[in-house]
């Protein structure tokens, strides 16, 4: 097989950690039993394993095994927290207050209730991604049921204030859901101290297996109400019916309590890689950094590049490293990323940015070899189309 690209696409997806592959394997083949069944000895291991996981999980978010909900992932528990408390609250009011730059995941079940007749606010950013907290507070209303904002951005990195977006919330009545499939594991996070009520949780990021996920459902202080999204036969408490899938929900505890286990080294290793990228970057004219460099994500790294096509830049790289521009999760479009756009960055350098998004397996000679070809291949593209880097 030739040599494959360099892995620098961490926010997309991460390959499945071989100690959570091999914790997996069991529950295909030998504890393969339905965790609902409670008849026999099959049934009876994998509701153990689920047991036992979801307490796992519940516990590094300092909740309570009763408030995890298991999806499909975060796309789903996104759908659930927001349509569910729509569907639950709507006698008490039909306003959500959400921000430009989250993931499609959320804006898109924002969307679809503005059809049913829901007034949902969109939060502009200020340049380095982050929320104005003021403007916040001026946008909830009384008639405001949640309020959803995600903990770190998927394509700039950037972490929100969870604790004063959670304060405020909760002085104000209304609910707070944040979608933390970029931040677990990546910072603490702890239901209880930032006052979150509903957050989306996924494996696929964290060295787990894709296909599994969470919503995290506060039962007290407030007790959450939530419309069930996908109805059946009744498990995890009648908010979500289908078959509990235990290998994938064995592997995402797994995955993450050794990501949890390993965050702060990691988290320093990933800053001196990030570090290092960005300083061979830095020197070069008409390249700008997306976001917040301090208050983000330890592995993501986004740039802007003047004088340079987007796609032309991709494919020129492809053969060396796997990145994405803009959002893997909407790669279809081909339209400006909503989030770089967000930042006040014209059209041309929203579409010429590049998310490096360094992982667990990465090291620095990869680095090394991912900043220089990126430096050359951005001159060559710029030679030949001679536009000046200045504009
Ligand atoms: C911030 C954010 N939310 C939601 C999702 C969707 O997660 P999943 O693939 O688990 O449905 C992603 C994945 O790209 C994401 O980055």
């Amino acid at each position: 097989m030739s040599q494959r690209p360099i892995y620098l696409d961490a926010h997309a997806t991460t390959p499945v950690d071989k100690r959570v592959l091999e914790t997996m394997l069991p529950y295909f083949t030998e504890s393969f039993g339905n965790p609902s069944t409670n008849t026999h000895v099959y049934g009876w291991e994998a509701s153990a394993a689920v047991k036992n996981a979801r307490e796992a999980i519940a516990k590094i978010i300092n909740a309570t095994p009763e408030e995890i909900v298991f999806t499909s992932g975060a796309t789903e528990a996104n759908n659930l927290a927001i349509k569910g408390v729509a569907e639950a609250y709507f006698n008490q009011g039909k306003h959500i207050v959400t921000v430009a730059t989250e993931h499609r995941a959320v804006l898109d079940p924002c969307g679809y209730l503005e059809t049913l007749g829901f007034e949902v606010t969109y939060l502009p950013v200020q340049p380095d991604g982050l929320l104005d907290l003021q403007q916040l507070k001026q946008a909830i209303r009384d008639d405001t049921i949640l309020v959803s904002v995600m903990a770190a951005n998927n394509e700039i990195g950037v972490l929100q204030p969870l604790s004063e977006i959670g304060e405020i919330c909760h002085s104000r009545g209304v609910l707070f859901h944040t979608d933390a499939a970029q931040a677990i594991a990546k910072i603490p996070l702890d239901v209880a101290e930032m006052n979150i009520d509903l957050m989306s949780l996924t494996a696929h990021k964290i060295y787990g297996p894709k296909g599994i996920g969470a919503l995290y459902v506060r039962r007290r202080d407030p007790r959450v109400k939530l419309a069930s999204q996908i109805h059946g036969g009744g498990q995890e408490q009648g908010r979500r019916s289908g078959t509990l899938y235990t290998p994938q929900i064995v592997g995402f505890a797994k995955a993450l309590e050794i990501g949890i286990g390993e965050m702060e080294s990691e988290s320093e290793r990933l800053l001196q890689l990030k570090k290092q990228l960005w300083s061979m970057f830095e020197p070069l004219e008409g390249i700008y950094l997306n976001g917040n460099f301090t208050k983000s994500l330890h592995g993501n790294l986004n740039i802007s590049i003047r004088g340079v096509d987007g796609s032309a830049l991709l494919l020129g790289l492809q053969s060396i490293v796997a990145v994405s521009s803009g959002s893997a999760c909407s790669s279809a479009s081909t339209a400006p990323s909503h989030v770089i756009t967000a930042l006040g960055r014209d059209k041309k350098l929203a579409h010429a940015s590049l998310r490096f998004g360094i992982g667990r397996f990465n090291t620095q000679s990869e680095i090394e070899l991912v900043g220089q070809q990126a430096i050359s291949t951005i001159k060559s593209l710029r030679q030949a189309n001679s536009v000046p880097a200045k504009s």
